[in-house]
């Protein structure tokens, strides 16, 4: 991401939402999707533009799991850790992807180590019905098993361990 982007994509994004009561978060919105992330950067051009302090836009992006602060991997891999999810094993789909990518969801979203995937937990998809579940870049995937995530990380071109 270059220096320049992180206004350029601000700018733009404020424009796109125009003058509404409220923008903040569909400003964040639309900063994330022009970048992958709110970067930290972006946080005072936002107050700026929209008559904010930092403090309250920070406390907004870091109250919603939902922005990430870095840049993604170029795979994200939303696995769902809601109940329904819970009750179909989705615990085992989890810690397969984790162990796989040798990284650990404990604090949120995590990149693999050589940046390719980024996997994130969400909850709810929507998908109950076809449960566990997960988004790979938006693309449902349903009634995941253990081996059926691992091969799934494994078609993304990830090597156990989280390598190419
Ligand atoms: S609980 Fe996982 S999709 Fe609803």
């Amino acid at each position: 991401m270059t220096e320049n982007a992180i206004p350029a994509a601000v700018t733009a994004a404020v424009a796109e939402v125009g003058p509404q009561p409220g923008p903040l978060l569909e400003v964040l919105h639309a900063v994330q999707r022009r970048l992958g992330c709110v970067p930290e950067g972006a946080i005072p051009l936002i107050a700026t533009a929209l008559n904010l302090s930092r403090a309250e836009v920070h406390g907004t992006v870091t109250f919603y799991h939902h922005f990430r602060r870095t840049p993604p991997g170029r795979w994200v891999v939303q696995i769902c850790r809601a109940e329904a999810c819970l009750a179909m094993g989705g615990d085992a789909i989890a810690a397969h992807a984790e162990k796989y990518l040798g990284v650990s969801m404990e604090h949120g979203a995590v990149t693999s180590a050589d940046g390719r995937v980024t996997l994130e937990p969400v909850y709810c998809l929507g998908l109950c019905a076809q449960s566990p579940a997960a988004l790979v870049d938006d693309e449902p995937q349903v009634h995941l098993t253990p081996e059926s995530v691992v091969a799934l990380l494994a078609g993304l071109g990830v090597a156990e361990g989280g390598s190419v």
